[in-house]
């Protein structure tokens, strides 16, 4: 059995598939993996481990219809054409769970780096604009007591609540599709309508799938409803926020300010206005990235892959309902 892994993953994955007695194909070249080189590699290969974004599209899918597996070295699927894959009976895997406190880590980095400027003042000094005190520039604004709206409260969403709530004492409201009763047993968490969420927030963190539905929900009418003096914050996916509409929006001091992981496109163009701006800090999609959560994923990757080799049910599987078919 073959895998191809279409960028290197912690050792520890890997490993692990040479203990099962798999063979591993790697794109290690410092440029982009294509689609035509995902799939001429993919064709030689039993399984894919997916690391970073992959187009697994249907066309992909029916070229490589072979496939016993996806395993994806990330907890997201917006790349994956779930259910072409379904119909093909190929079943996918992803690793929920062990990236939720890390993500959140970084949300909370960039509300605080964004409402004291820390990203921009960092670069000021680079340029030698450290001259002398000045007790009226640069000023941020604080966080303790006010709201935090999340969008899409599940496992990093209450993570991000968590922390909040715990270290600032904020209030925290939410929209979701269903009520999450741990956070409002244990956070006091208020389920508001998306209206009220972008009304209401101080803070406003996206914690939610990129779908149809979520595409672009933060565009140029979201940013209106909230408040000049609000921070988006965005870890979840850049096709969440319209950029445009964002950068726009800070430009005319519709919101106060802006904490992203994630851009849309990714990678950010270096020339990108949001880079300068003083009330924002963006970050290149480092949210899983640490030493043990990256282990952890690839752990579950690996094994998610070693399962599907062997015919057995994924243990984290994004498409279950490939068991179900007859
Ligand atoms: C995830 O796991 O979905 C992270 O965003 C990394 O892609």
């Amino acid at each position: 059995m073959r895998v191809f892994i279409t960028r290197k993953i912690p050792d520890i994955g890997l490993q692990l598939l040479q203990d099962a007695g798999i063979e591993v194909i790697e794109w290690n070249e410092r440029k982009p993996l294509s689609q035509p080189e995902l799939i001429e590699y993919s064709k030689q290969c039993d399984a894919v481990i997916s690391a970073g974004y992959n187009k697994i599209d249907a066309f992909f899918l029916n070229e490589c219809k072979h496939l016993k597996v996806i395993s994806l070295h990330s907890v997201g699927y917006d790349n994956v054409d779930v259910a072409a894959a379904t119909k093909l009976k190929i079943p996918v895997g992803n690793t929920p769970g062990v990236l939720s406190g890390p993500t959140a880590d970084v949300a909370f980095l960039l509300m605080l780096a964004a409402s004291r400027k820390a990203f921009y003042l960092h670069n000021k000094i680079i340029k030698g604009g450290w001259l002398f005190f000045e007790p009226t520039a640069d000023l941020g604004i604080e966080i303790k007591g006010k709201t935090l709206g999340i969008f899409g409260l599940g496992n990093i969403g209450y993570e991000m609540a968590k922390r909040c709530a715990g270290a600032y004492d904020m209030k925290i409201i939410y929209h979701n599709r269903s009520h999450n009763l741990r956070a409002e047993k244990e956070l006091n968490a208020e389920m508001v309508s998306f209206e009220d969420l972008l009304k209401r927030s101080d803070v406003l963190s996206v914690h939610t799938n990129l779908s149809a539905e979520t595409k672009g929900k933060f565009d140029k009418s979201a940013f209106q409803k909230m408040k000049p003096s609000s921070i988006f914050i965005n870890t979840a996916r850049g096709g969440i926020h319209n950029e445009e509409d964002l950068i726009e929006s800070l430009q005319n001091g519709i919101i106060w300010g802006a904490g992203l992981d994630v851009t849309n496109p990714e990678p950010m163009d270096k020339d990108n206005p949001l880079l300068t701006m003083p009330n924002v800090a963006v970050l290149p999609h480092i949210g899983s990235a640490t030493v043990e959560t990256r282990n952890a994923m690839a752990k579950i990757a690996a094994e998610n892959t070693i399962a599907g080799l062997n015919g057995e049910r994924l243990p984290f599987p994004v498409n279950p309902e490939v068991y179900d078919q007859t």
